[in-house]
C-alpha cells in the first residue's frame, strides 16, 4: 500500500529505459554479419564512430571506448607512465573498483577524507598532498562534484596530473565546463545504473596526444590496429611494441547500444535533475533529513539521491529507518550500515592496513542512498518521498 493509503505499486527503480529503437537496425546488421570485433572493418566500426561522437559531445580531442569505467581508470593511470608504487590521492567515498584500479595499475591509493556534503574534504586533501603524491584521481561519487577549482589549483601548482572518475557525472557542468574535461583524463561508465546503459562499458577522454596514444595501444590496439584511430600517427610509431597490451577493448554491439543513447543524454540530465530536486526539496522539509545542496559552480546530472539522517544518534535508529522505508516499498541503503557495502572504505581489506578516516566514517554511517532514475514520473517521486518521510516519522514516533 502507498504511504497515503492508496494502493499503488512501489516504483521499480532498477529497470533501465528501453534502448532507443534506432539501435535495432545496427544490431541486426552486426548479428547478420558477425562483425563484432572493433578492428575487423577497415573503417567506420561502431566503436570508432562512438569514440568520434563522444569526443565531439564532450569537446575533447580524443576518446577511447573500453570494457568498463574501471578499465578506463586503469588505463588512465598506466597512460600517465607513473613509476611502480606511485602514490595516488583518491577520495575515501567511492566504489571499491576505484582503489582497485589504482592497485591494478601498480600504484598505491592514498585515501582522502570526504565530508558530509559527499565531497572531498579540501583541508585533508591539501594536508595529504605532499611531495610523494604522483597523481590525483577524483571520483565525483554519485555525481557530487568536489571543488575542482581548488583541486586543480593545488595539483597544477605541484605539476601533478588529475584523473576525473566521472562514472556518475555524464552531463554535469562545473563553471559551465563539462565534468571529465577539467582534469587531464576523464573516465565514464556505461554500466546499467549509469546515465547511458550498455550493460557494461566505459570511455576515457583526453586532449593529450601522448596519453591518448599510450592508452589506445595498451587497450589492445595490437600490431597496426592503431591506424584505425584518427591522428596520433607519430606517437603510435613511437610507442609501437614498447607497451603491454591489456586488452580492455569495447566490442561493436556495446557501441551500437550506446550510440543512439547519446542523443538522449540532454533529456535524461534535465529529467534526472528535476526529479532529484523535487524529492530533495520534499525531504529537506523534514527535521530528520538533509540533502546537501550543489556547490555554486556545479550543475548536477543526478540519477540517484543521497541524503543524511539528522538526529539519528544510534545506529539502531538508522537501521530502523532503512527497514521502515523498505516496509513502505522504498529500498534505501545507509552506506555504512549495510553489510559488506562496496562503498564503505573499511571493507576495502585488499588495500591492507586501512587508515582511520573519522569524517568519512561518520558520514557513511548516516548517509543514505536511493536510486532515482530519470524516467520516474511525479507519482513515483511522491511515492518515494512519502515513504521516506513516513519512515523517519515511524522511527522517531517509536523512539519518543
Ligand atoms: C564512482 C564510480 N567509479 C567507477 C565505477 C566503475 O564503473 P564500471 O562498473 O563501469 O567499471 C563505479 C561503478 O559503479 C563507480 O560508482
Amino acid at each position: 500500500m502507498a504511504p497515503d493509503g492508496q494502493h499503488r505499486p512501489a516504483p521499480n527503480v532498477y529497470d533501465a529505459e528501453p534502448i532507443p529503437e534506432a539501435a535495432r537496425a545496427e544490431i541486426e546488421r552486426l548479428l547478420s554479419s558477425g562483425d563484432l570485433f572493433r578492428y575487423t572493418a577497415p573503417e567506420g566500426a561502431p566503436v570508432a564512430l562512438l569514440e568520434a561522437e563522444f569526443a565531439e559531445l564532450m569537446g575533447s580531442r580524443y576518446a577511447l571506448a573500453v570494457s568498463s569505467c574501471s578499465a578506463a581508470l586503469f588505463l588512465a593511470l598506466k597512460a600517465l607512465d607513473l613509476p611502480r608504487g606511485a602514490r595516488v590521492l583518491v577520495p575515501a567515498f567511492t566504489f571499491a573498483a576505484v582503489p582497485s584500479a589504482v592497485v591494478h595499475a601498480d600504484c598505491v591509493p592514498v585515501l582522502v577524507e570526504v565530508g558530509d556534503d559527499f565531497r572531498v574534504d579540501m583541508a585533508d586533501f591539501e594536508a595529504r598532498f605532499d611531495d610523494t603524491i604522483a597523481a590525483v584521481l577524483i571520483s565525483h561519487m554519485r555525481g557530487h562534484t568536489s571543488d575542482m577549482d581548488a583541486i586543480m589549483a593545488l595539483a597544477e601548482a605541484r605539476g601533478v596530473p588529475v584523473i576525473e572518475d566521472a562514472a556518475h557525472s555524464l552531463g554535469t557542468l562545473w563553471n559551465g565546463r563539462k565534468i571529465g574535461t577539467i582534469g587531464k583524463i576523464g573516465c565514464f561508465s556505461f554500466q546499467s545504473y549509469k546515465l547511458v546503459n550498455a550493460g557494461e562499458g566505459g570511455i576515457m577522454i583526453t586532449d593529450d596526444p601522448e596519453i591518448a596514444a599510450r592508452a589506445v595501444i595498451m587497450s589492445g590496439a595490437y600490431e597496426h590496429n592503431w591506424k584505425k584511430h584518427p591522428g596520433l600517427q607519430n606517437s603510435f610509431h613511437h610507442w609501437q611494441n614498447r607497451l603491454p597490451l591489456y586488452n580492455t577493448r569495447m566490442q561493436n554491439l556495446s557501441a551500437a547500444v550506446i550510440r543512439p543513447q547519446l542523443a538522449e543524454v540532454a533529456r535524461r540530465v534535465r529529467d534526472g535533475r528535476a526529479n532529484h530536486d523535487y524529492v530533495a526539496a520534499r525531504l529537506n522539509g523534514s527535521p530528520w533529513m538533509a540533502v546537501p545542496p550543489a556547490l555554486p559552480q556545479e550543475e548536477r546530472a543526478p540519477d540517484s539521491l543521497q541524503f543524511n539522517l539528522k538526529g539519528f544518534a544510534r545506529d539502531e535508529e538508522a537501521l530502523a529507518f532503512q527497514d521502515a522505508a523498505k516496509a513502505r516499498g522504498v529500498s534505501v541503503q545507509v552506506f555504512g550500515l549495510s553489510r559488506d557495502n562496496a562503498r564503505a572504505f573499511w571493507n576495502w581489506q585488499f588495500l591492507g592496513d586501512l587508515p582511520d578516516l573519522p569524517k568519512t566514517r561518520a558520514m557513511l554511517m548516516r548517509a543514505c542512498d536511493v536510486r532515482l532514475p530519470a524516467r520516474l514520473r511525479k507519482p513515483d517521486l511522491d511515492f518515494i518521498a512519502d515513504a521516506l518521510l513516513a519512515a523517519a516519522e515511524d522511527v522517531k514516533a517509536r523512539a519518543a
